[in-house]
Formats: C-alpha cells, structure tokens, sequence
C-alpha cells in the first residue's frame, strides 16, 4: 500500500473534510473581497505550510491581487516550534503602501506570525492582516491572533492540507490527526 492510502492509515481522525474546509475558505474568500473591494492587495503565501490554503482562497476570491511568495520555516522536522524564524525565501515585491494579506495555514504558539508582521510592517505596507486556516489559541506564547480565521482547532497533531509531518502529508485534501505512533520518539 502506498500513497494516499498509506497517509490515511496513519490519520485517527478527519477533523476537517474536504468539503468543509472547500466551503470554509469560499466563506473566508468572500468575506476578503468585500472588504478589500476596490483595493488591490498583495496576497501573500507563507510557504511551505500556506501552499494549498493560498492557491484555493486565491482562486476564490474576486478582486485584484498581486501574488507573493515568503519561504519560513520555525520547526523544521521538529514538533515545537524553536522560535528562531528562519527566512529561506523573501517577497520579490515591494509592499510600501500597499494593502497586504499573509496567508498561513497554522497559527501555533504565534511565534512565526509575531516575528514576519513585525518585519513586514517595518516595510511600511498601506495595511498588513492575517488570514489564517487554522487557529490553535491553547498553543499561544504570543498576543496575536488572526484577522481572519478558518477554524479553531484543538491541540492535536494535525497534517494534510498544506500542513505536513516531515515533509509528508501535505497533499492529503482534508484535515487529520496524526497517530502519536507514526510521530513519538522522533
Ligand atoms: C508552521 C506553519 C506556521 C508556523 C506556525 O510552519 O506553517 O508558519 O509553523 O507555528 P507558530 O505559530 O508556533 O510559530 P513550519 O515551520 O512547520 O514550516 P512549513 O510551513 O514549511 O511546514
């Protein structure tokens, strides 16, 4: 067995269908273009985690935009975040006085997000919000929380639709909890 199936066999629990997270970023999507109608933004992906979240929000919604990709990694392989942010990829556009939007899959402890608003505002953008799939608020080391938000979610181990466990799963459509044999004593 490989692939898909494979992946699934290591899932105990689907806490977002494919359908309901579809349904929940048209929902995200419309509610960005009203309120940004008339402007145009810089939608901004935060790879590699944001990668399919931003590719179906963007789709979605209806207004101009410029595209933008930032490459950042806090926890490489590991389960807790390090708290050292490290750039891989910066913007390769300029932001000053203009109206930006960063796309996230996974607010955790807000360490990542807390460290990119503080080096993006710094580049003095017209306006700079969050929207972010997930929000796990029990994880939370920072005050921040997301302008706009998917779901709040528990504190469990979750892949699959964007997020990943050493690189894999992120291509799973849906939302799952990880077994904790496929992840302890890593
Ligand atoms: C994940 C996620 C966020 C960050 C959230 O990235 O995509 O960027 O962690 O965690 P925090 O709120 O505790 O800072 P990760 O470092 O796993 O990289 P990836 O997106 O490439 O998977």
């Amino acid at each position: 067995m490989w692939g898909k199936e494979f992946m699934a066999q290591n899932i105990s629990e689907v806490l977002l269908t494919e359908e309901r997270i579809q349904k929940r970023v048209k929902e995200l999507a419309d509610q960005i273009s009203r309120d940004y109608q008339g402007k145009e933004v810089v939608l901004l992906c935060i790879l590699k985690g944001a990668c399919i979240f931003f590719a179906d929000l963007a789709r979605a919604m209806t207004i101009h935009m410029q595209m933008d990709f930032m490459g950042i990694s806090s926890y490489g392989d590991a389960q807790k975040t390090s708290g050292i942010v490290r750039i891989s990829k910066d913007m390769d556009t300029s932001i000053t006085g203009r109206h930006v939007i960063i796309a996230e899959d996974i607010m955790d402890s807000g360490l990542t997000l807390t460290y990119l608003t503080q080096l993006l505002s710094s580049r003095n953008p017209a306006s700079l919000r969050i929207c972010c799939l997930l929000d796990k608020p029990e994880r939370r080391e920072c005050e921040i929380t997301p302008d706009y938000c998917g779901f709040i979610i528990p504190n469990k181990f979750v892949v699959g639709y964007g997020l990943d466990y050493c690189g894999e799963y992120r291509n799973l459509p849906y939302v799952g909890v990880l077994k904790p044999e496929v992840y302890s004593g890593s």
